[in-house]
C-alpha cells in the first residue's frame, strides 16, 4: 500500500473547519477549503480585503455550475471525430470586495499588526466567518473586523456577505468602507499541470448592460463564444456614495469611529436561462428586505434536515469524524440540484478539470445522495439524460447508433481533447446506467425509468452492441477501450467495462415489456442479442483465480517500483504515457472497483486472488482509488489496510494529499469516505432487492451511525462492540439481511 504521511493542517473540530493564522503561502489551499456554495452559486474563500499584495497566492474565484465557454481544441495533428472544444468553468464577476480605511490607512493583513485572524466554516449554519483584530502601526488604534458570507440553500441566486467593524480602544476616527463589484476578471492561467484549470488568459465576459435599480448596481455580461449571458449584482443595507466605472461598481460610506457597524451585502448571479436581470432585481430586492439574519435562519433549517438524513458519526476519531462532515458539506454545496447541472470533479471551489462533469458522479457521489437525499439524485439523472440527443450524436461521431454520453463535459459535448484517456473510457454509460438501477432500487420510482430512464439504458444499450463484436470462440467483446484505470490505455476487454455492460443488459431484459417494445423500435432479434451479449460476455480469465483486468495486462512487464521515487508520482507528470501503458501499472482501482459494483459475480477467493495481485501495482495517483480499496479490504478483513485507505480518502482534502486543493476540493474521493463507511464497514450491498449489511468495526473505534433511506423509510444503523443496532426511524416495516440473517424493522 502506497505510504501517506498524515499531517494535520487545520484544527480538529467537531462542526466545522478552522485557521487561526494567515500564511500566504498556502492561503490558496485554504481558499478552497473555505469556499461557500450551494451547487449552483460557489465563492471561494477569498481575502475580502485583496490586494494586490498577494501577488499569485490568491485565485479570487466565483463560479456558477454550467457557465462556460468554448474554444476550439487546437490538435497538432487532428483526426476524425476527435472532440471539437474545450468547455472551461467562467470566474465570473467578483462581489467580495470590501475596502476598509481608519485615518487614510488600508487595513490589511501586511500593514500594521495583527493580532487575530480567523477563517471558518461551519456545517450547522453554512456560515463562513473571518475575525480580525488590526491595530494601526501609526496611530495605535485597534478595530476589530468580522466578515460573515452565506449562499443561500434555499435562493439559489443569492449569497450575502456581512461586514461589522467595531472600534476597541477610541471613539474618535475617519473610517471608510468602500464595497465592490468587479467585472473584469479572468480564469486561471495554466501552470502546466494538465489537472488544472485551462484554456482561456484574458477577459472573457464583456459587459452589454448596467443595472442601477433600487440600490442594486449590477452587470449583464456574455461570453465571447458560447454567447451564455450573466446578470450579477450587489445591493447594501444602507445607501453611500457610488462609483461606476468600466465593468465596476462600488459603493462607499464614511463613519467617526464613535460605534460599531455593520453593512451587509447581498449578492446575486443570474444566468441567461433563467431570464436574467429581471430575476437578479427581484432576488436582490427579496432578500436585502428580508436581512442576514432572516436568510442565515434559512440556511440552518435546510442544514439541519440535511444533516438529519446524511450525517455520520464515528466515536474514537475526532479527524475523521471532522472529515466525513467535511466532505458532506462539500458534496451538497457543489451538487447541482436543478437538473440542468451535475456535479464537477471539483465542484464549485476552483478551475481544476475545467468545471467539467465526469463518471465520479455517478460511481462515486451518486450512492452518498441516492441513500440520503434522492430527490438530488434524481436530479442528477434528469440532468444526463437532457443530454440524451448530444449523446446520440456523439454515437454517430464514432460511427455506432445509440448513444455514447461524453466522458468530460459541461454542455453534453465531448470535451476531452485526449481521446485514449477520455473518449475511450466508454464504460462512461455503463457508470450512468448503474446509477439508474440504484436509483430504481433505492427509491423504487419506476415512472422516472419509464419516462425518462429506459431510453438512456435503450440507447446505451445499442451504442455497446454496435461497438462490440460476437467473436467466435470468445463470446460478446468489447475491444479498443480504456477502463477505469487511465495508466492502461486503449485495450481489449477490459473486464470492468464488460461486466458492468453485461449488468446494464441485464437490467435492460429484465425492464422489458411489450408496450416498450413498441414505444422505441425493438424487434425480437435485437432483443436476443441483449440476451445473447449478456449470457456470454468474454472476461479475461486464467486458470487460476486471477482475472486479467484486460487481455493483455498480465503479459507486461510490472512497474519498477523500487527504482520510483516519491517524487516521481503521480507517475503522469515524470513520464510519457507510452511508458506508462506498457506495464502493470495502475492509477487507480479498475478490476478492484469492479469487485465493488458487480460483488456478487465474484468468488471469494477471487476476491482475495485479484485484490492481493492488482493492490500492490496501483500507485493511487487518482484521488477516486483509496475508497475502493477501502471496501474490499474491509470486506476481507484487512482491517488495518481498511482503516488506511479509509483515512486517505476521507482527509485527501484536509489534508492535502495530492497537493493540489489550491485547484479545487476532490468531489468524489469526498463520497469515497461515505462509500468506504456505508459499503465498507458496513458492508452494505443490494442483493435481489433488499438491503445486505455485513458490519464490522475497526478496532481503533468506538461506534459508528448513519442514516440511509430506503424505499420510503428512513433507517439508523449503529454499529459498537457489542454488534450491530437498526432502528427504523420512520416508514413502514421491512426486512433487511444483516450477516445473512433477516431482521425485520
Ligand atoms: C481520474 C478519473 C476521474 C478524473 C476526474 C482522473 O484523475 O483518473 O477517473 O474521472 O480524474 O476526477
Amino acid at each position: 500500500m502506497k505510504k501517506i504521511n498524515p499531517s494535520i493542517i487545520y484544527p480538529i473540530e467537531n462542526w466545522q473547519v478552522s485557521e487561526t493564522a494567515f500564511d500566504i503561502t498556502t492561503n490558496q489551499r485554504s481558499e478552497t477549503i473555505f469556499t461557500v456554495g450551494n451547487g449552483y452559486i460557489g465563492i471561494r474563500g477569498c481575502l475580502e480585503e485583496a490586494g494586490i499584495e498577494l501577488e499569485n497566492h490568491t485565485l479570487p474565484g466565483t463560479y456558477i455550475n454550467g457557465f462556460y465557454e468554448t474554444a476550439p481544441i487546437v490538435y497538432g495533428e487532428a483526426a476524425y471525430g476527435y472532440a471539437e472544444n474545450h468547455q472551461t468553468i467562467l470566474n465570473v464577476p467578483n462581489a467580495l470586495p470590501v475596502t476598509i480605511t481608519m485615518d487614510g490607512e488600508k487595513i490589511s493583513l501586511f500593514a500594521g499588526k495583527i493580532t487575530n485572524h480567523t477563517r471558518k466554516i461551519a456545517f450547522k449554519n453554512g456560515l463562513y466567518e473571518r475575525h480580525i483584530t488590526w491595530t494601526s502601526a501609526r496611530t495605535g488604534k485597534q478595530i476589530a473586523i468580522s466578515f460573515s458570507r452565506l449562499v443561500s440553500f434555499t435562493r439559489k441566486h443569492i449569497a450575502a456577505l456581512k461586514v461589522q467593524v467595531t472600534p476597541i480602544n477610541f471613539t474618535q476616527a475617519d473610517i471608510t468602507i468602500e464595497s465592490a463589484l468587479q467585472g473584469a476578471v479572468t480564469n486561471q492561467e495554466h501552470d502546466g499541470d494538465p489537472r488544472a484549470g485551462a484554456a482561456f488568459s484574458g477577459q472573457v465576459l464583456h459587459t452589454k448592460q448596467t443595472i442601477q435599480e433600487n440600490g442594486i448596481l449590477g452587470l449583464v455580461q456574455e461570453t465571447r463564444t458560447s454567447k451564455l449571458e450573466i446578470a450579477s449584482g450587489i445591493k447594501h443595507s444602507m445607501p453611500g456614495e457610488i462609483t461606476q466605472k468600466t465593468d465596476f461598481w462600488s459603493e462607499k460610506w464614511h463613519f467617526d469611529g464613535s460605534e460599531p457597524i455593520e453593512i451587509t451585502k447581498f449578492i446575486s448571479y443570474v444566468t441567461k436561462t433563467e431570464n436574467n436581470s429581471e430575476t437578479l432585481c427581484t432576488e436582490l430586492t427579496n432578500a436585502s428586505s428580508l436581512g442576514f439574519d432572516t436568510l442565515l435562519q434559512e440556511q440552518t433549517a435546510f442544514l439541519t434536515d440535511f444533516w438529519e438524513s446524511s450525517d455520520i458519526q464515528v466515536a474514537g476519531d475526532d479527524a475523521l469524524q471532522q472529515a466525513l462532515r467535511f466532505n458532506a458539506f462539500h458534496l451538497l454545496q457543489s451538487v447541482g440540484r436543478d437538473g440542468k447541472t451535475n456535479i464537477a470533479a471539483k465542484g464549485v471551489t476552483g478551475e481544476g478539470y475545467e468545471g467539467h462533469y465526469f463518471w465520479d458522479t455517478e460511481i462515486f457521489i451518486f450512492p452518498f445522495f441516492v441513500f440520503t437525499n434522492p430527490e438530488i439524485a434524481k436530479k442528477l439523472l434528469e440532468h444526463r439524460y437532457s443530454l440524451l440527443p448530444n449523446a446520440k450524436k456523439r454515437a454517430r461521431d464514432l460511427a455506432c447508433s445509440g448513444a455514447l454520453f461524453p466522458w468530460r463535459t459541461i454542455n453534453g459535448e465531448e470535451a476531452s481533447a485526449y481521446y485514449p484517456a477520455g473518449t475511450a473510457q466508454i464504460h462512461i454509460n455503463a457508470d450512468i446506467m448503474h446509477a439508474l438501477k440504484l436509483y430504481v432500487e433505492v427509491t423504487g420510482d419506476t415512472q422516472f425509468l419509464q419516462e425518462k430512464g429506459l431510453e438512456m439504458l435503450i440507447e446505451t444499450s445499442r451504442f455497446y452492441m454496435d461497438y462490440g463484436d460476437f467473436v467466435e470462440g470468445r463470446g460478446f467483446t468489447i475491444n479498443g477501450v480504456t477502463g477505469p484505470d487511465e495508466y492502461t490505455a486503449l485495450i481489449n476487454n477490459n473486464t470492468y467495462t464488460n461486466l458492468m455492460v453485461k449488468d446494464q443488459l441485464e437490467f435492460l431484459i429484465a425492464s422489458l415489456t411489450e408496450e416498450i417494445g413498441t414505444r422505441f423500435d425493438i424487434t425480437d432479434t435485437e432483443i436476443k442479442q441483449w440476451e445473447q451479449a449478456a449470457k456470454n460476455m468474454y472476461i479475461h480469465r486464467t486458470d487460476s483465480a486471477l482475472i486479467g483486468q484486460d487481455d493483455s495486462f498480465l503479459a507486461k512487464g510490472k512497474w519498477p517500483f523500487e527504482e520510483t521515487s516519491e517524487a516521481q508520482y503521480p507517475l503522469l507528470l515524470h513520464f510519457h504515457p507510452m511508458k506508462i501503458y506498457q506495464k502493470q501499472v495502475l492509477k487507480q482501482a479498475d478490476l478492484i472497483l469492479a469487485m465493488v459494483l458487480q460483488s456478487e459475480r465474484f468468488t471469494a477467493e477471487e476476491k482475495l486472488v485479484n485484490y492481493d495481485y492488482y493492490e500492490p501495482l496501483t500507485t493511487h495517483d487518482s484521488s477516486l482509488s483509496p475508497a475502493t480499496h477501502a471496501i474490499i479490504a474491509a470486506e476481507l478483513n484487512r482491517m488495518e489496510q481498511a482503516v488506511s485507505f479509509f483515512y486517505y480518502t476521507a482527509r485527501t482534502d484536509l489534508d492535502d494529499y495530492h497537493h493540489n486543493v489550491k485547484d479545487g476540493v476532490h468531489t468524489a474521493a469526498m463520497a469515497g469516505s461515505w462509500l468506504a463507511i456505508v459499503y465498507g464497514f458496513a458492508g452494505l450491498r443490494i442483493k435481489n432487492g433488499s438491503l445486505h449489511f455485513q458490519p464490522k468495526l475497526p478496532k481503533e473505534w468506538a461506534s459508528y451511525q448513519f442514516r440511509i433511506t430506503f424505499q420510503g423509510r428512513l433507517i439508523e444503523v449503529t454499529t459498537n462492540f457489542k454488534g450491530t443496532t437498526y432502528r427504523l426511524i420512520h416508514g413502514e416495516t421491512i426486512s433487511i439481511f444483516s450477516d445473512n440473517n433477516s431482521v425485520q424493522l
